[in-house]
């Protein structure tokens, strides 16, 4: 019998040995995972500790709701905790139709469809959508699912300056006629940086290139424009002008899942062709549930998201009068403040933690080194102390960093 090559071994792969190394560096200071118990709200219990909490995005604070919570064991109670199946197959429930409708409706776009994962939804739809032939330009802070979809597709990538439409439209212009389809990829609100992208000069260029535009609102859904209608309504401008409306479910929505908004025909393609939807269990009866309630809260309780826009306000208002660099932020619930210095970014999450506040490093490699961060994600759930108590503590950090 011929004998067998000896296989590597998956913990003997380079990646896998260099991770081990770091790992082990980091693990002293980084405390990832910690365990949370109960409900991310304006505050969190970690590990038996109460902490003003800034690193979840549970804006509207509707996580724990129990209007929510009461819908979602109905759901349970009738449906169970899965559907069992693919919804092309035997899986659809009346459910996850009036869950599409209510975003339709709230977006004012044709139809919507809903998928299991916010990141899978990026990855499949733009993964399939465009080929080899086409032409995909997306912000240069695209999300991690975006690239991933980018990659997928085989598409040729290129990127414009973060928001910068000059550069954009230098690309379009050069572009022109090249190839069968230009995608471009924009963000409702950037989720490091906390700024809006320039929705009006997208939708310009699109119809005058002749471009195809996709607008991820997994942070702006729930937190911009008239009852959390998300960018269009924020800028005002015509939701079908926008191709393709993405947004996620797991954060203003309180639930888990992604959205795709757009023309009764593209939905209706996707409901038939698309691989991640296709070949994939639909969306549980408590996802759907959840999301389904919470987006009729938007309509009838927008006291919350207005709670969130003060909060937001006051919060980087007052980091910024402490002299902190907050980047682009403006409008939005996502605060950064801009260390630039990974090991300093560290120590700073760290120190924050130690005093009773809970928001996270981000740090190189998921952003250049020099802008090394220490997010904050406001919510509606914060109160007026809470949000002091965290500028005192910052107050006192400010030389220390
Ligand atoms: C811009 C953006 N798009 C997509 C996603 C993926 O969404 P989910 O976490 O619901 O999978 C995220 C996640 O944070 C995001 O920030």
């Amino acid at each position: 019998m011929a004998e067998t090559a000896r296989q590597p071994f998956i913990d003997e792969f380079p990646e896998i040995v260099a991770f081990d190394k770091r790992y082990e560096e980091w693990n002293s200071r980084v405390s990832y995972f910690k365990k949370n118990d109960g409900i991310p709200g304006g505050r969190i219990s970690i590990e038996g500790e109460e902490k003003i909490n800034f690193s979840t995005y549970n804006y509207l604070g509707l996580n724990g709701d129990k209007r929510i919570n009461d819908f979602v064991k109905n759901a349970i109670d009738r449906y169970g905790t899965s559907v069992s199946s693919s919804r092309l197959l035997t899986g659809e429930i009346e459910l996850h139709e009036m869950l599409e409708k209510k975003i339709a409706s709230m977006l004012g776009t044709d139809d919507a469809i809903v998928f299991v994962g916010g990141h899978s939804t990026n990855v499949n739809i733009i993964g399939n959508l465009v080929g080899p032939e086409d032409l995909i330009v997306h912000d240069a802070l695209a999300h991690n699912s975006s690239i991933q979809g980018c990659i997928l597709s085989r598409a040729k990538r290129m990127h414009f300056k973060h928001n910068n439409m000059e550069h954009l439209e230098g690309i379009l212009q050069r572009v022109q006629g090249k190839y069968r389809r230009v995608l471009i990829i924009a963000e409702g609100v950037y989720s490091m940086d906390g700024d809006i992208c320039d929705l009006p000069g997208l939708i310009r260029l699109k119809k005058q290139y002749g471009a195809l535009l996709m607008v991820d609102e997994a942070h702006s859904f729930g937190t911009l424009g008239k009852c959390g209608r998300g960018v269009t309504s924020y800028f005002g401008v015509d939701p079908k002008d926008v191709d393709i409306l993405m947004g996620t479910l797991s954060k203003s929505a309180a639930s888990c899942g992604g959205y795709i908004a757009g023309s009764t025909s593209f939905i209706r393609f996707l409901r038939y062709n698309s691989p991640g939807f296709v070949f994939s269990c639909g969306i549980t009866p408590p996802n759907a549930a959840a999301a389904y309630k919470a987006i009729e809260l938007f309509e009838e309780d927008p006291e919350r998201i207005e709670r969130l826009h003060e909060n937001s306000e006051y919060f980087l208002k007052g980091v910024k009068a402490l002299g902190y660099d907050t980047g682009l932020s403006a409008d939005s619930p996502v605060v950064p403040i801009i260390i630039g210095d990974s090991v300093k970014t560290l120590e700073m999450s760290q120190e924050l933690f130690k005093r009773g506040v809970n928001a996270l490093p981000i740090i190189h490699p998921a952003v250049k080194e020099d802008e090394a961060r220490v997010r904050f994600f406001i919510s509606a759930a914060h109160t007026r102390e809470d949000l002091d108590e965290t500028l005192e503590i910052l107050t006192s950090l400010r030389d220390k960093i």
